[in-house]
């Protein structure tokens, strides 16, 4: 099988964990960038030369320039791009600062708008890029006006990207997941006891009944990435069991 790479921001935890995992496991060489070292390392020494590791921040255009010359020095190539970096602070509409708001769009908009755009140069036809928006995307909660907007906002930036994109061959995508179990739960600054409440609500809410694993986002990503989605572009994959659908 012809060798394929896959670029892949936060790729060493949770959902971008599940899919560097996956894509390796099918044959491809995995291009992680993400700010840990000690996430970085922990791919590397379990994946060793199936995975290249390079510790950036989507927020600084000079690291994603350096991330994808980098990939392109070792592997010569750049098939998928997956734009998975993303924060999510839980804080009522009165409790957001300027600060926070600007974290927020910087990460999850600014990081992903430039993600794809330097991508852009080293990708050919039949390549493939998928953002990693939310299904808060579309809907409303006062603890997630921010992350909501920044969320709709990738969804917004899936449809351009597709229309400028598509007719060079390179299909644009948008995957949504819904409530998925990863570390972001941790970082969410609820306080105790209010996830738990919350995580029994989405379950009973869900017509499936529980939240999401990172491997079931993955196997989204890696049907958007292939061949056997040759026909999908500019379209939101919404993977949440149901949630945010009915
Ligand atoms: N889990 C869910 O329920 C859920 C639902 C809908 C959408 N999503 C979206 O799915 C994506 C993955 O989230 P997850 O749940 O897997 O969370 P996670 O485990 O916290 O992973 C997020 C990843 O993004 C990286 N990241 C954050 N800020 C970054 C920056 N400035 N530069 C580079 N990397 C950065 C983190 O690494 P460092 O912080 O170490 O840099 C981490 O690897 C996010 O976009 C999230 O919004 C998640």
């Amino acid at each position: 099988m012809e060798m394929k790479v896959l670029a892949i921001t936060g790729g060493y935890s949770g959902i971008g964990l599940a899919t560097t995992s996956l894509f390796i496991e099918r044959g491809y060489k995995v291009a992680v960038m993400g700010r840990s070292e000690q996430g970085l390392d922990s791919l590397k020494e379990k994946y060793g030369d199936q995975v290249l590791i390079f510790q950036g921040d989507v927020t600084k255009l000079a690291d994603i320039e350096m991330f994808y010359q980098f990939c392109i020095e070792k592997w010569g190539r750049l098939d998928v791009v997956v734009a998975n970096a993303g924060i999510a602070e839980a804080q009522n509409v009165e409790a957001v600062t300027e600060a926070s708001f600007d974290k927020s769009f910087n990460v999850n908009v600014k990081g992903v708008f430039f993600t794809v755009q330097k991508a852009i140069p080293f990708l050919k036809i039949g390549a493939s890029i998928i953002l990693i928006s939310s299904i808060q995307a579309q809907k409303g909660a006062g603890v997630w006006s921010v992350y909501g907007a920044t969320k709709a906002a990738v969804r917004s930036l899936g449809r351009s990207f597709a229309e400028q994109l598509s007719p060079q061959g390179i299909r644009v995508n948008v995957l949504s997941p819904g409530v998925t179990q990863t570390p972001i739960f941790d970082k969410f600054g609820f306080e105790e006891g209010v996830l738990s409440n919350i995580l029994q609500q989405v379950t009973a809410a869900t017509p499936l009944r529980r939240i999401g694993s990172p491997n079931e986002i993955a196997n989204a990503i890696l049907f958007l990435a292939s061949d056997e989605a040759s026909f999908v572009s500019g379209a939101d994959f919404q993977v949440d069991g149901g949630l945010a659908q009915i």
